[in-house]
């Protein structure tokens, strides 16, 4: 009998170095008799010989298109905008359930190609928890983002380009000496402090050296009582990793800043959750989502205020594309060892059954 098979493709988005599967999940899955085959792939933060060291079949770059049809190609982001039909199995993030911009040209490929979709980001345990998501790497990225941009201001400056960090340790280096060697003395609030993202800022805080009482730790039971939170205004960074399901007061806006007046401790806010053009955002103070290369916009603060920094960063796992692909990829193992038996494994077949209903709205609106 053949053995089951994953093709790991090239990522052709910029600054992307994050891959789905690692040297280190992909042994596991030749251990468990899988054939690997990986593109070669200059931009992933692993090198190609980390992959061949442990058994995996180094392919061309970007050479999926001609895999045999029967083999699943596993990516991280959406592929390459084209019109050709689709008809492998693709197992990737493709951002196109939520109607997003493209979403029906997207699947209309899958519709003429015979292919199928399987959405990492829909990929849910029994009880309808992800298998596999990057948000603590998004916390402690957007927190050292945070960081970063209180020490560049302390210098009257805004920060610059991010570039992904080699690894944590790395990054945390970095944060503490543009600090002056430790970040004690920095008071920060993490909202959303239980989730992933916000275990992820809290940890990152924890690194560079805050004291335990300067990192206050919010979540639903502190916010309860409604904002605007006067509290925010009393640190240096205001990080938030809430998962918005519903209509909330919020958090901090215009008038709160305002009255604050020239007294406001507040320096850097960062929207880890980035629901910016969400009708509800609690944060309602800027509506943009920065880049690395511009991480910072200023708010509108009122005449004689200090200034005000603003992180909206919606990629920030790319910071630490090593560590994020690694637990990522350990998370999403148990799912992929299932994958031969997706006829029956309930998390492949909750995901192909939303691929179908998705197929059929797009090919509605296709009109195919
Ligand atoms: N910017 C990025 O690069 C990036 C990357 C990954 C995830 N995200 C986003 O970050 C958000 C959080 O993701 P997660 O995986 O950490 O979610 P999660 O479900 O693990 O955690 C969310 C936390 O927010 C808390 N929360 C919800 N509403 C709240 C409220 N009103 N007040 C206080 N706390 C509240 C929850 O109790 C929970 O602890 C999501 O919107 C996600 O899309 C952003």
């Amino acid at each position: 009998m053949a053995k089951p098979t994953f093709w790991l493709r090239c990522e052709k988005k910029e600054f992307e170095r994050r891959a789905a599967l690692t040297p280190t999940t992909a042994k596991k899955l030749i251990d468990s008799g899988f054939e690997i085959f990986v593109e070669r792939d200059e931009q992933r933060i692993f090198d190609d010989s980390e992959y061949e060291e442990v058994g995996c079949k180094l392919v061309e770059h970007n050479s999926w298109p001609n895999a045999p049809v029967s083999t699943p190609i596993l990516g991280l982001k959406e592929l390459e905008e084209k019109a050709d039909p689709l008809p492998h199995t693709h197992i990737q993030f493709a951002h196109c359930y939520k109607k997003q911009g493209g979403w029906s040209k997207v699947l209309s490929r899958f519709h003429r190609g015979g292919g199928t979709l399987y959405d990492l980001e829909f990929l849910n345990d029994a009880s309808g928890r992800r298998v596999a998501a990057f948000g603590f790497h998004a916390g402690f990225a957007g927190a050292a983002a945070g960081a970063l941009a209180l020490a560049a201001r302390r210098k009257g400056e805004k920060l610059g380009l991010l570039t992904p960090f080699e690894n944590e340790t790395a990054m945390v280096n970095q944060v503490r000496a543009n600090l002056g060697g430790s970040g004690k003395g920095v008071k920060a609030l993490v909202i959303g402090a239980l989730g992933r993202c916000g275990r992820g800022a809290v940890d990152l805080f924890r690194k560079i050296g805050l004291d335990e009482d300067d990192i206050l730790k919010w979540d639903m039971a502190e916010t309860a009582k409604g904002g605007p939170f006067e509290e925010i205004l009393n640190v240096d960074i205001f990080v938030n990793c809430i998962y918005l399901a519903s209509q909330i007061p919020p958090f901090v806006n215009h008038e709160s800043i305002a009255k604050a007046g020239a007294q406001r401790r507040l320096a850097v806010v960062v929207d880890v959750s980035c629901d910016t053009t969400n009708p509800f955002n609690p944060i309602p103070i800027y509506n943009v989502n920065t880049t690395f290369d511009k991480p910072t916009v200023p708010v509108e603060v009122g005449p004689g205020n200090p200034p005000l920094d603003m992180i909206s960063i919606d990629h920030l796992p790319t910071l630490l594309p090593r560590e994020a692909s690694e637990q990522f990829s350990a998370d999403l193992l148990p799912s992929l060892l299932e994958f031969p038996d997706r006829e029956k494994a309930r998390v492949w077949t909750d995901a192909e059954k939303l691929f179908k209903e998705k197929l059929a709205e797009a090919a509605a609106v296709e009109g195919l």
